[in-house]
């Protein structure tokens, strides 16, 4: 899956440079030459290092906390790479923040996703490649294509090794029902489902479980784990319903804002499992499965103009 370095350049932001370098390592490719730096005032300061005259690009950059800081990089990238006169430039976002608002819930509040779509657009994003958006409908706001990847067939390629007999996988919610439903198809296994209702942005309740959970170890599986808040409420509900005290949870990406690495200390849960399009802490006691290699080869089937259908 190399790539010859004519005419296809890769650059990465600072969200995530492991990540990039183990996709530049995958496709054969240098990670372009830039600086990312500061105005004594905050501002970011990008400066492109070398030629990109004519070259289809692809910059790496999660919008992962400090969100506002690393999305306001990639846009400045963007900009750099349009004023000078890259070709395509592509906008490899593995987690893509701010995908939260897609709607207005209440009065008076923005359409955050749709924004920051606006914003990629008008700095000169010609495509996005992102994994597990946290709703399907943000790809819509975009005028240009979205390339949505998938993390499940990583996850499930970990999960079918480390199968454990009588385990059913569990959505935290109705909302996620869908992908958790092809998780247990991949796996062969049953499906239940919890129904979340949402009293604030930290506080969540399970107010019903809809599937056979007593006796069952379980997979509870989530495209984020924010504040952990869900994930915590989860675990507490399955466990009244007599699940068996040995719950592992896979999500792809790992925010982990606030006290979620607290939440997740719970004695019924087994193992964390998520990817790597958000760096952990070192000593994160998590198993991280890399996404590399699907972002790779996303890359490759576009630039050769190849289906990536194949990869969602
Ligand atoms: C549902 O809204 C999502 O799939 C996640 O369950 C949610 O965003 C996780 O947020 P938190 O970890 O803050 O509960």
């Amino acid at each position: 899956m190399q790539l010859s370095s004519d005419k296809v350049k890769l650059f990465a932001g600072t969200a995530n440079p492991v990540l990039a370098g183990a996709i530049a390592r995958t496709l054969g490719l240098p990670l372009g030459a830039l600086s990312v730096g500061r105005f004594p005032d905050g501002e970011v300061k990008v400066r492109l290092e070398e030629s990109v005259r004519g070259d289809d690009v692809y910059v790496v950059q999660s919008t992962c906390p400090p969100v506002d800081s690393h999305l306001m990089e990639l846009l400045t990238l963007v900009d750099a790479l349009r004023r000078s006169s890259a070709g395509r430039i592509n906008a490899v976002i593995p987690y893509f923040g701010y995908a939260r608002q897609d709607k207005q819930v209440t009065g008076r509040e923005p359409i955050t996703a749709k924004l920051v779509a606006n914003l990629l657009e008008s700095a000169g994003v010609d495509r996005v490649i992102t994994v597990d958006l946290h709703a399907r409908q943000v790809q819509g706001f975009f005028d240009v294509p979205v390339d949505q990847l998938s993390a499940l067939r990583t996850m499930s390629g970990y999960l079918r090794q480390t199968a454990a007999p009588n385990t059913v996988v569990v959505s935290p919610d109705t909302g996620r029902g869908s992908e958790a439903r092809r998780l247990a198809d991949m796996l062969g296994l049953p499906l239940a489902l919890l129904y979340k209702r949402r009293h604030s942005d930290t506080e969540t309740e399970v107010t019903a479980v809809i599937g056979d959970v007593a006796f069952q170890r379980v997979l509870l599986v989530d495209d984020v784990i924010s504040t952990g808040g869900t994930l915590r409420r989860a675990v507490e509900a399955l466990l009244e319903n007599g699940a068996v005290p040995d719950i592992r949870i896979c999500a792809t990406h790992a925010v982990l804002a606030g006290d979620a690495r607290q939440y997740l200390s719970h004695d019924a849960i087994k193992e964390v499992i998520v990817t790597d399009t958000i760096p952990l802490r070192p000593g994160d006691p998590y198993t991280v499965l890399s996404i590399a290699p699907l972002i790779a080869s996303a890359i490759y089937h576009v630039h050769t103009h190849q289906s990536v259908s194949s990869l969602f």
